[in-house]
């Protein structure tokens, strides 16, 4: 917990915006609606997102779960430090409040926001989900590899 925590945090740190080439790659597996909630994360999990895609390179029907999954952290507008500790702070077992607990729950933000804008059942389910088990109706396989990639991203 404490390493992946680390680890999560020294990539946070070390991101770059996404070069035009990169957005372009986005750009072209997205639909137009939900493009600007990609572009309109933090670049750190702009970054995020791109690595997790390239993790499942080859297998289109990843690539919008790959993508969006995280974009409920938008709201929450929190950098890598204050993750780490809402992080702690939840796992600790302490209510957390405001930007912090709209962090933790990000998953459900995120997952609603898909939803509203059409993305795919399996986008919605890894937004919402994820890490846990495959919720019902999902492939086993897809949810792994997504769940491996995001591990690594
Ligand atoms: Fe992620």
């Amino acid at each position: 917990m404490m390493w992946h925590l680390i680890s999560r945090l020294l990539r946070f740190l070390a991101a770059k915006p996404l070069l035009p080439r990169e957005q372009l790659e986005v750009y072209d597996v997205l639909a137009p609606q939900l493009r600007q909630l990609f572009f309109r994360q933090r670049h750190e999990d702009q970054r995020h997102a791109l690595a997790v895609k390239r993790w499942v390179e080859g297998v289109p029907e990843l690539y919008e779960a790959a993508l969006l999954h995280d974009v409920g952290k938008t709201e929450s507008d929190l950098g890598a430090v204050a993750r780490a500790f809402a992080t702690v702070w939840h796992g600790a077992g302490m209510q957390a409040r405001s930007r912090w607990h709209s962090y933790i729950n990000h998953g459900a933000i995120g997952a609603d926001l898909l939803e509203d804008r059409g993305a795919s059942a399996l986008a919605v389910a890894f937004t919402r989900h994820h890490p846990g088990p495959t919720p019902t109706g999902i492939r086993t396989d897809s949810w792994n590899a997504l769940g491996e990639a995001d591990e690594r991203g």
